[in-house]
């Protein structure tokens, strides 16, 4: 295929991302990329580190204030906010909700933390931008991100960081999720009330970390969210060693092969074959199949297993190898839901989780299935345009229309296509 092919989804992307931005109204000048103006008018964590990263390709700019502004809202512990709120939501839709879940002590920004792709996105505007006084501003706030976790979110020194909210995964209703919400058929009221409820129960112990974690509520080492953590500390390593940080270097590295090592012995399911969650103190492990178990592929794990992930589940047409790959649930899950919901995250197809299986396929040397999963993403745009999700059964976009961090597939083509005929 030429480059030119490709122009048509290209140019949607920038005027995609060009649309969401959102201007400072004091300055007048670019703020953030907000993910979508009607639902998700504010500042998402995640979202924002994978809108600077395609910002790289249309203007640099814009993908280094897009973190400069992430970090603006760290609280003086270090944890870097889910959501920040700039501005009022302009959308009915969207002022109700806030008014649901805006019951932090913060008015500004949310409690909770996202996965921090940051790490990875810092380190990806460094290398395109060369701009070190860039990063000798975001440097300091990443380092003491990264610094957090490891104090506040290692709770039992294993290395592996805990969540205390489904948000902060990402992916927000997972199935893994459901025993603790604590009901049998799950009902968006039901677990919209829930959710509120664990706010206000965290709220009332003033965000006590060791309290919070006492009270058990929801305590869980989230697969993919600590292979993003590891990740990012990777990234941390060579961004320090660059700088001659060379301290701060071995002590990321070697939180980084921690982490690595208690995945492995605590998260792997020898009957399942797959990387499961694990809840509360004890470990227990959560036998869903989701997308989240995947993650591992991304990391240097055991090869056996690395092929065994892709080879039983992945490429399997029965889990996860459906007509658009890949769901956010296994097909062979009695809880799989193709089709669109409020509840978000049981069985539809997501961009930036095909984002990193690419990589991860790659990583583990499965070329032609690599290729094969980008050729299918690409032409999941080109049948149903720019979505937040879709079906991965008939390829239907679903959710809000045109979704910031879709345009990722910028970077999907940029690097793995057109890089590659030139
Ligand atoms: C949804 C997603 C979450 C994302 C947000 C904004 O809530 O589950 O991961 O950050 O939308 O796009």
């Amino acid at each position: 295929m030429k480059p030119n092919e490709y122009d048509l989804i290209i140019n949607e992307a920038r005027e995609v991302l060009t649309d969401r931005i959102v201007k400072s109204e004091n300055t007048g000048r670019f703020l953030y990329t907000c993910p979508s103006p009607n639902i998700y008018p504010h500042q998402w964590l995640w979202d924002s580190a994978f809108h600077s990263i395609v910002w790289t390709y249309f203007d640099i700019e814009n993908a280094k204030q897009e973190l400069i502004t992430v970090v603006k809202k760290q609280f003086n512990n270090g944890m870097i906010p889910h959501m920040s709120y700039w501005r009022r939501s302009p959308s009915f839709i969207g002022r109700v909700t806030d008014w649901i879940f805006k019951n932090y002590p913060e008015k500004d920004r949310s409690s909770i933390t996202q996965p921090p792709v940051i790490g990875e996105a810092v380190e990806i505007v460094y290398e395109k931008s060369n701009d070190a006084k860039w990063l000798s501003k975001m440097i300091g706030p990443l380092i003491k991100y990264f610094n957090w976790f490891y104090s506040e979110r290692n709770i039992d020194d294993d290395g592996l960081v805990v969540v205390i909210h489904p948000w902060e995964t990402g992916m927000d209703m997972l199935p893994c999720w459901d025993q603790f919400i604590g009901v049998k058929k799950l009902f968006q009221v039901r677990s919209g009330l829930w959710l509120n409820r664990l706010i206000k129960r965290y709220n009332r112990v003033n965000w006590n970390i060791k309290k919070i974690i006492d009270m058990d509520l929801f305590v869980v080492k989230d697969v993919s969210f600590n292979v993003i953590y590891i990740l990012g500390l990777q990234a941390l390593t060579r961004l320090c060693e660059k700088i001659g940080d060379n301290e701060n270097a071995q002590i990321f590295l070697t939180r980084s092969q921690q982490a690595l090592k208690s995945l492995e012995d605590k998260s792997w399911n020898s009957s399942a074959k797959f990387y499961f969650d694990l809840y509360s103190r004890s470990d227990d492990q959560i036998n869903e199949l989701t997308v989240s178990g995947l993650f591992p592929i991304l990391l240097y794990i055991d090869k056996k297993r690395a092929k065994l992930i892709i080879e039983k589940h992945i490429l399997n047409k029965d889990e996860f190898w459906t007509n658009y790959p890949i769901p956010s649930v296994s097909v062979s899950s009695p809880k799989f839901s193709p089709k669109s919901s409020f509840l978000l995250w049981r069985g539809p197809t997501w961009l930036n989780t095909n984002w990193y299986l690419i990589k991860g396929l790659l990583k583990q040397g499965y070329k032609q299935e690599g290729n094969e999963l980008i050729k299918k993403s690409i032409a999941l745009i080109n049948k149903s345009g720019l979505w937040e999700y879709y079906n991965p059964i008939t390829g239907k976009g679903l959710g809000a229309k045109n979704l910031g961090w879709s345009t990722l597939i910028v970077d999907i083509i940029q690097k793995y296509l057109v890089k590659k005929i030139e």
